[in-house]
């Protein structure tokens, strides 16, 4: 039987208890389908509460999310008549020319077009709003090798095969494969001797000039500014392959804005930054970030040394410190999930040293829009 479908937004609803935040939970659940059908486990699950406090703040970013939910006559609130999902994100302040756009299906429901009615949703939006091009992603388990029915991204780092549900979507729209991204992770407990070891080897490297900073979540306003620049030179130090993005300015209003949005995500972020004693100025950061709805794993998210603090071996010494704290302040922890770019080889050399292991990936496409 063809199930017929209507296109609908999903409510900024103020808690996701209120009577319209069925179709928020359907949103949840499309998502976490899809995940799940992408990657075999559970480590990237989302939460209601978690996306509607994402919802709650589009101070940097506007945000629609639809829904496709499958037509009744009684339009009962039922979060199983969502049938698929597109969340769309506008960048407000900086890369005001791009909008990204990801679709997701509930697997049975696929191959029937709910796909595409969601995508055309989305970009008309993109559209809408001005933007000159949209980006969007596809997950994959395992990278292919090299051979026939791969598509090498445009840096020359990284594959994908091309039959796969997404990529087929997205070439058959005219996106580009800009680059391509590696997942890792990384199994807890680890063997404190081989932690330390590289610890006190680029603590060694890195000389008297470096002193590490940690804080959880709120960052002390005597690093506020630096923070931010550090965040700020994330946008641009980390390679974009062939990505047509800009500098993406951080200052500390929007730090705190952040922060007040995470905390009511219930994500902490447990930074850890090497300042540089003779400046007074922080030259390195990496974050950890937990989940709310599992112990056992945390997201590693951004790492950075800034430009002129390479070559000393601060990569390896917050990783290594912060590793060292999560397993002191979250015994609990078993996994801990990071994203690098495949041509980022200096992060992933530090990464691969450590001890993880690659898990998966994505592919980062591109359209230009006329
Ligand atoms: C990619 C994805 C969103 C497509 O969703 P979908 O609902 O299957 O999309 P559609 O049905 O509109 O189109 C998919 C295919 O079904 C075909 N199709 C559409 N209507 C059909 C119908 N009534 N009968 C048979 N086939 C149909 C389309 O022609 C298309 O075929 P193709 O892949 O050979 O070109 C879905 O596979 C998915 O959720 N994948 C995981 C997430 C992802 O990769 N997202 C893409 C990046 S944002």
């Amino acid at each position: 039987m063809t199930t017929t479908w209507s296109i609908r937004e999903v409510p900024v609803s103020q808690t996701t208890d209120a009577p319209e935040a069925w179709l928020l939970h359907g949103y949840t659940g499309a998502m976490n389908d899809c995940l799940l059908a992408a990657w075999g486990h559970r480590d990237f699950e989302r939460t209601a509460t978690e996306i509607l406090g994402s919802m709650h703040d589009q101070t940097y970013e506007s945000k629609p999310r639809l829904v496709a939910v499958a037509d009744d006559a009684h339009d009962a609130p039922d979060p199983d008549r969502v049938l698929g999902y597109a969340m769309i994100n506008l960048p407000l302040q900086d890369n005001t020319h791009t909008g990204h756009v990801e679709v997701g299906v509930r697997p049975p429901y696929r191959r029937q077009g709910v796909g595409s009615a969601l995508f055309d949703a989305g970009l008309a939006l993109v559209r809408d709003a001005g933007r000159s091009q949209v980006t969007a992603s596809t997950d994959q388990h395992t990278e292919p090798p090299e051979g026939p029915g791969t598509l090498a991204a445009t840096t020359g780092a990284g594959r994908v095969a091309v039959d796969e549900d997404g990529p087929r979507f997205l070439l058959a729209r005219g996106f580009a494969l800009e680059q391509v991204d590696r997942y890792s992770v990384f199994d807890l407990p680890f063997d404190p001797e081989l932690i330390a070891k590289h610890h006190a080897e680029a603590e060694a490297h890195a000389g008297p000039d470096y002193r590490l900073v940690t804080w959880q979540s709120h960052v002390p306003e005597e690093w506020v500014d630096e923070y931010a620049l550090l965040n700020t030179r994330m946008s641009t130090d980390a390679p974009l392959g062939g990505l047509d993005l800009e500098e993406d300015v951080w200052e500390a209003e929007r730090i705190r804005t952040y922060e007040k949005q995470y905390e009511e995500r219930g994500l902490p972020l447990l930074v850890l930054a090497a300042e540089h004693v003779p400046t007074h100025t922080l030259a390195a950061f990496t974050c950890f970030m937990p989940i709310p709805n599992s112990d056992e794993f945390v997201h590693q998210t951004d790492t950075l040394v800034l430009k002129e603090h390479r070559g000393k071996r601060l990569g390896m010494l917050v990783k290594t410190a912060n590793l060292q704290r999560l397993a002191a302040e979250r015994p609990a922890v078993r996994r801990v999930g990071t994203w690098n770019a495949e041509e980022n080889s200096y992060m992933l050399a530090i990464n691969v040293a450590l001890g993880f292991r690659p898990a998966g990936g994505s592919g980062e496409w591109q359209l230009k829009l006329s």
